[in-house]
């Protein structure tokens, strides 16, 4: 079955749902979870369960992104992975790594790409009026936020909605999204899914 590595830097809800999916009959299991941030909440979650975890602080490297990458690439290699998931990965990652991992690697967003790319996705939507609004699955290439979509997940802005209302209920979207999609990617389907609350 393929190898995935999940990279987070933050609670991991993300990874938790691919987790609890990776079992049984699914041809993907997780062998580390990865994050640049030692006390993330999914780090503890990951140990717990027996997952391998990696820790790699990106503070040490300053502005030399190569180097952080080369560490993460050097905390990869005893784990072998085959495919890397970013689940709430808050590092911009460089050609260098994407290229690597180019058809490899896919990433959860929380908008209707291809609007709103980097941050405050929740809190633009409300500002433009959307009437709708939501998250997506793409492979990960050089440009921030960009690449391939793989799947997405929408649902209808509130009137009363605020940037955390919105945040909520589109997590719950992430966590239906990214397993499924997960899952294609791995049966080597690239044809976006498209879900609607
Ligand atoms: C998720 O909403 C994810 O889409 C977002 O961070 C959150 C992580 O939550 N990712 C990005 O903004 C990537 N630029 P989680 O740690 O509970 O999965």
């Amino acid at each position: 079955s393929a190898s995935v590595a999940i990279f987070l830097s933050g609670g991991g809800s993300n990874m938790r749902a691919l987790v609890e999916d990776m079992q049984g009959d699914h041809p993907a299991r997780p062998c580390v979870v990865l994050s640049n941030v030692a006390d993330a909440g999914g780090i503890a979650w990951a140990r717990e369960r027996g997952i391998a975890t990696e820790v790699v602080d990106h503070r040490p490297f300053g502005d030399d992104r190569a180097a952080f990458e080369a560490a993460l690439s050097a905390a990869l290699a005893p784990h072998a992975p085959d495919l890397i998931c970013l689940a709430g990965f808050m590092r911009k990652l460089t050609g260098g790594f994407t290229d690597t991992w180019a058809g490899r690697m896919i990433n959860i967003h929380p908008s209707l790409l291809p609007k709103y790319r980097g941050l405050h996705t929740h809190a633009r939507a409300l500002e433009n009026g959307d009437a709708r609004h939501g998250c997506s699955v793409h492979e990960v290439t050089a440009a921030l936020d960009d690449g391939p979509i793989l799947g997405q997940a929408s649902l209808a802005v509130h009137p009363d909605d605020t940037p955390e209302s919105l945040a909520a209920r589109v997590l719950v979207q992430e966590h239906r999204l990214y397993p499924a999609v997960l899952r294609r990617f791995v049966a080597g389907d690239r044809t976006p899914l498209l879900l609607t609350a």
